[in-house]
């Protein structure tokens, strides 16, 4: 059975002290997570550390860092390894979110290079992929996100493959309000297996999980989680409101 997972972006978001009541509220509240569910919590860097000892000994529950370094280390100042990731307990890795491919230049190329890092080290990425809305408007998305996996993820190794979680995160969609109908998610998750599948196989494809973001709440996440190739969430606003964020963990159907 492929996980789902509710995965929170926190973006630069809160102060330490406001992340950690949320991190208290979230888990004080009723949520379940049956065994292939998990919740993932994409904290600012300052905050991972008291995040994962927070979180330690939670089932199914984890921490991501939201972006790390392409290089293994050394002097590369104001970055932020895999391993200095892993030594703070940090299991998870969001790489590739459109903010951080727009206001930061992040390119395809440059995010296989962060893949191949993490999958060297065991670090498991939750890769982002999406496109803008004149993309949308020309009926070309498929196109588009098929060009970011080439490009990032398809010089993986199957095995390796099936360590990355894909988030589809439409940018039209992202802080907007507006958000894919579930109709429009599944079709373009529906196509983003097939895609895999046409290199990898049916077989890996079914394996992997894809999550949507844009806009995802309480209210519209059983909808969305509902469709056959959706396999979650990865939220921004509405993952900064505990009651919203703990629905949406519970909303995994
Ligand atoms: P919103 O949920 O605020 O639209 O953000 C989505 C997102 O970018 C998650 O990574």
């Amino acid at each position: 059975m492929r996980k789902q997972i509710a995965a929170a972006n926190w973006k630069m978001n809160l102060t330490i002290q406001q992340g950690e009541q949320l991190l208290n509220d979230i888990i004080s509240k009723p949520h379940e997570l049956a065994a292939h569910q998990l919740a993932v919590f994409a904290v600012p860097f300052p905050y991972l550390q008291m995040a994962a000892q927070k979180l330690a000994g939670k089932t199914n529950v984890f921490v991501a860092a939201q972006n790390c370094s392409n290089k293994k280390n050394g002097a590369y100042t104001g970055e932020t390894s895999v391993e200095i990731l892993q030594s703070v307990g940090i299991q998870y890795v969001v790489l590739g979110h459109s903010e951080r491919r727009e206001y930061y230049n992040e390119s395809n190329q440059f995010l296989a290079e962060k893949l191949d890092i993490c999958l060297a080290n065991n670090m498991k990425p939750i890769f982002c992929c999406g496109e803008p809305f004149a993309i949308r408007e020309a009926n070309t998305q498929n196109e588009f996100v098929a060009k970011q996996l080439d490009e990032s993820l398809f010089h993986l190794t199957a095995t390796q493959l099936q360590e990355v979680v894909i988030a589809y995160e439409p940018i039209w969609a992202i802080g907007t309000g507006k958000t894919a109908s579930s109709a429009q998610a599944q079709e373009i998750h529906a196509f983003i297996r097939s895609h895999i599948a046409a290199t990898y196989g049916v077989e890996i494809a079914e394996t992997i999980s894809i999550l949507y973001g844009g806009s995802v709440k309480a209210s519209n996440a059983v909808e969305l989680f509902s469709q056959t190739d959706v396999d979650g969430g990865l939220v921004g606003g509405a993952s900064l409101i505990a009651d919203e964020f703990v629905a949406i963990i519970n909303a995994l159907s």
